[in-house]
């Protein structure tokens, strides 16, 4: 797998997914902007990961909701690594449960801030690079709700959706600049957040799974990577879901 000339930008990459993909695409010769709103420790420890390995990393804090901190953080990444190539929309805040009826648009916004608004913000700041080089990945991580549905989850669910829109247009209007935008479509994969889950409840979800076993953070990193590459030139506005074959039709 070749790596794209330039710089992986991945939101949200202190922990979790985010994390795991900053790691898998800097093992791959990507060199890596590891995006964090707050821990800047861990995102240090992530670059210290990737720089102990061989790779180049450095961490860049910035909220990839808010519209001054994505401009400045597109800025600092270019000014001190070089131009981004490649884009991981990632980044996620909580995502409460809330059933649909008892919604209230309070409860709907934060989600759309993550998953419409981040990725418009950082779509338009990343194109003018990746058009100039005249090859861009942006990578879209999704979610496989979207097919899924799940009770509680509507507010979650409408906002990946809508990213999911959002990521097939973007294929359509971009590939003629070489810059391919896809979708990874992971299922339940436990990270750091999901420490308190009861062990029970991890079971009785890897029971429902066809190959019979929750995922990894670097199964989905993998995907990335593959989507990312050189090689996937010829691969634009696909949707690769990695949840074991839970959705399968
Ligand atoms: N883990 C799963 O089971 C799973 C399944 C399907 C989809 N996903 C998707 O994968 C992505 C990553 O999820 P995760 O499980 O690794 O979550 P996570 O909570 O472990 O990681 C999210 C990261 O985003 C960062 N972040 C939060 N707000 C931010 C902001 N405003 N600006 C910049 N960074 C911010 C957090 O600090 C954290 O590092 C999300 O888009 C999520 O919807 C996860």
């Amino acid at each position: 797998m070749t790596a794209l000339d330039g710089v992986a930008l991945v939101t949200g990459a202190s922990r979790g997914l985010g994390a795991a993909i900053a790691e898998v695409l800097a093992a791959a010769g990507h060199v890596v902007a590891v995006n964090y709103a707050s821990s800047a420790d861990r995102a240090e420890a992530v670059v210290a990961r990737i720089t102990a390995a061989g790779g180049r990393a450095a961490a860049f804090r910035a909220d990839v909701t808010s519209e001054p901190d994505v401009q400045r953080l597109v800025a600092e990444v270019e000014a001190r690594l070089g131009p981004v190539t490649v884009l991981v929309v990632n980044a996620t805040g909580a995502q409460p449960t809330t059933p649909v009826h008892e919604l209230g648009w309070d409860d709907v916004t934060p989600m759309l801030d993550y998953f419409v608004r981040s990725p418009v913000l950082l779509t338009s700041a990343v194109v003018p690079s990746m058009t100039a080089a005249g090859a861009g990945r942006i990578v879209h991580v999704g979610s496989d709700v979207v097919d899924r549905a799940p009770e509680g989850n509507a507010a979650y669910v409408a906002a990946k959706s809508a990213q999911l829109g959002l990521a097939r247009v973007g294929a359509r209007e971009l590939g003629p600049r070489g810059i391919t935008v896809n979708t990874v479509q992971p299922g339940w994969v436990p990270v750091e957040r999901h420490a308190d889950v009861p062990q029970a409840d991890l079971d009785r979800h890897a029971a429902t799974v066809p190959v019979g076993r929750t995922g990894t953070p670097a199964e989905v990193a993998a995907s990335v990577v593959h989507l990312a590459s050189v090689e996937a030139a010829y691969v634009n506005g696909a949707v690769l879901t990695v949840n074991g074959g839970s959705t399968v039709a």
